[in-house]
C-alpha cells in the first residue's frame, strides 16, 4: 500500500472519531509488515482518563490479530467543522509505537493526500526507551 492510499485509509477513518468532548477528530491507518493495514480513531470518554488516541486504537486493533511488525502509519487529525491541521501523534504513543518499532518507522501527518509531512519515530522519539532498553 503506498502512502497516499494509507492517507485515505487515515482520513475515512477519522469519520469514525468518537470525540464528544473535544471535538478534536483523529484518524489513523497503520501499515503491518504483512501488508495489511489497520485502522483506528479517537474514542473518548465522559470520565476523560479512559479516552484513546486514533493511533493507539490501530496498535491494539493490529496487535490483537497477531501483528507484530509494521513500517509506516498515517495520522489525520484537526477539530470537527475546522480546516484540515497537521497531528502529531502524543507522547504515550510514541512509546506505544518504540514497543513494537524501530527508529526507521514512519509517521505521516496528512492534512490530506496531498498535503503531508513524513517523519520518523527515530525523529519524534529520539533515545526513546524500547524492549532493547532492558
Ligand atoms: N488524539 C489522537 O487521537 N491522536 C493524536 O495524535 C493527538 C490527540 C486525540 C486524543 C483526544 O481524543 C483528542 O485527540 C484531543 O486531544
Amino acid at each position: 500500500m503506498d502512502e497516499k492510499s494509507l492517507i485515505r485509509a487515515a482520513v475515512k477513518a477519522r469519520g469514525f472519531s468518537y470525540s464528544p468532548y473535544s471535538g478534536f477528530m483523529v484518524g489513523a491507518a497503520l501499515l503491518a509488515r504483512s501488508g495489511k493495514a489497520y485502522t483506528g480513531c479517537n474514542v473518548e470518554n465522559a470520565a476523560l482518563g479512559p479516552g484513546d488516541c486514533a493511533e493507539r486504537t490501530a496498535f491494539v486493533k493490529a496487535v490483537s490479530e497477531g501483528e507484530r511488525e509494521f513500517s509506516a502509519i498515517a495520522v489525520a487529525g484537526w477539530p470537527r467543522g475546522g480546516e484540515p491541521g497537521f497531528a502529531y501523534p502524543c507522547g504515550v504513543c510514541r512509546q506505544i509505537m518504540a514497543e513494537f518499532c524501530g527508529p526507521d518507522f514512519i509517521i505521516l501527518t496528512a492534512k490530506s493526500p496531498e498535503e503531508y509531512e513524513t517523519y520518523t519515530l527515530g525523529e519524534l522519539l529520539p533515545h526513546g526507551f524500547g524492549p532493547a532498553s532492558l
